[in-house]
């Protein structure tokens, strides 16, 4: 009889995706190729890799990049610590003079975890580690009829020590290739298709119906919703903006004028705000008109609630204070979150 990981490689040769760092052993491409796939899906992912990786071949290219530019790459992507820790990174690579060759030195590397240190050490350099994210772990907690939520420490400990006696210890970069493609195919979180699946004889949540169960969480993540009003602000030809520097998320990204609020809150109590006052103190304002209201963005553990006005002030009164006064034709040079991306396509809709 066939094994779990000669069937999940059989698979692999007939539903693989043809994916450009699949095509590689270069450590620092399957590097950034694992640094875009975390929180992304491969079908957005696959776009930024082509255009990285021609901007940036090499460790050397990102590490003498300017960090404004590593993230315009980044823009849209989301998660912007990523590109930081990469680039960050790149800098210490090169300062040892060579991408690492073991796993505890590449686990040092700032934004690499043990997932992507695996996934490394294994697709460059064939060693014989497991990698486990979360595909891999939906298939393995399904295929053994693991009841232990993934999310404990204990049941991270028994699909890890699975994970290891699985692995196809002669062919594990194939391997794990094979069971996160399978993990992303056909063993779907949702509606996975049972009735052509080659394990399909040796499913413990098969054979127990449990697929639908299977894997359990313990943990709900806490939300936090939050409110932002954005000014875009025009005066003639120009709009401001500046980078944000708080630590909790778009940190080094660029936003327009913002005032958050913990709930969502009316025009009038808006104007009253101490916030509002303060920053259109000194304009003189001719018109403000709301863009678009509540657009919302889910991050992982946040969700933004987002107003947009765009507010238009007479080009002689004062307005800025810490902002760049920017000529709108250069705004496309400036990285920016996804909503504020979205704002400004709305915007320049509007002009059209
Ligand atoms: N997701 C994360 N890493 C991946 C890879 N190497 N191939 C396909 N999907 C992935």
């Amino acid at each position: 009889m066939r094994t779990f990981g000669e069937i999940l490689i059989g698979w692999y040769e007939v539903n693989k995706r043809d994916l450009p760092w699949r095509e590689t052993k270069d450590p620092y491409k399957i590097w950034i190729s694992e640094i875009i796939l975390q929180q992304t899906r491969v079908a957005q992912g696959y776009d930024y890799y082509v255009r990285f990786i021609e901007r940036f071949p090499d460790c050397k290219t990102l590490a003498e990049a300017d960090e404004d530019e590593v993230l315009k790459y980044w823009q849209g992507l989301g998660y912007y610590s990523r590109a930081r820790y990469l680039h960050e990174a790149s800098r210490s690579v090169c300062e040892r003079g060579g991408f690492p060759v073991t796993y505890e030195e590449i686990r040092a590397l700032k934004g690499i975890g043990d997932y992507t240190a695996s996934a490394i050490c294994s697709f460059a350099y064939d060693m014989p580690i497991a990698v486990v994210d979360g595909n891999v772990c939906r298939v393995i907690s399904r295929w053994a009829g693991i009841e232990e939520p993934i999310d404990t420490v204990e049941g991270r400990k028994i699909i890890s020590v699975l994970a290891e006696e699985l692995l196809v210890k002669s062919d594990p970069a194939r391997y794990n290739q094979a069971i996160m493609d399978f993990g992303a195919l056909q063993c779907v979180p949702s509606s996975p298709r049972c009735d052509v699946c080659p394990l399909l004889e040796t499913c413990a949540a098969y054979r127990k119906k449990l697929v639908k169960f299977l894997p359990k969480k313990r943990h709900k993540p806490n939300i936090t919703h939050r409110y932002f009003i954005y000014f875009y602000v025009r005066s003639g030809e120009y709009t401001f903006m500046k980078k944000r520097t708080d630590k909790d998320i778009w940190r080094n990204l660029y936003e327009c004028p913002l005032i958050e609020q913990g709930r969502d809150i009316s025009e009038e109590e808006l104007f009253a705000l101490p916030e509002f006052r303060q920053l259109f103190d000194d304009a003189h304002v001719k018109s403000f008109c709301l863009v678009e209201k509540q657009v919302k963005h889910v991050l992982s553990h946040q969700v933004i609630h987002a107003d947009m006005y765009e507010v238009v002030i007479d080009e002689c009164s004062g307005f800025g204070g810490s902002f760049l006064r920017i000529p709108e034709t250069d705004l496309h040079k400036f990285s920016v979150s996804r909503l504020i991306s979205h704002f400004f396509s709305l915007l320049l809709k509007s002009d059209n």
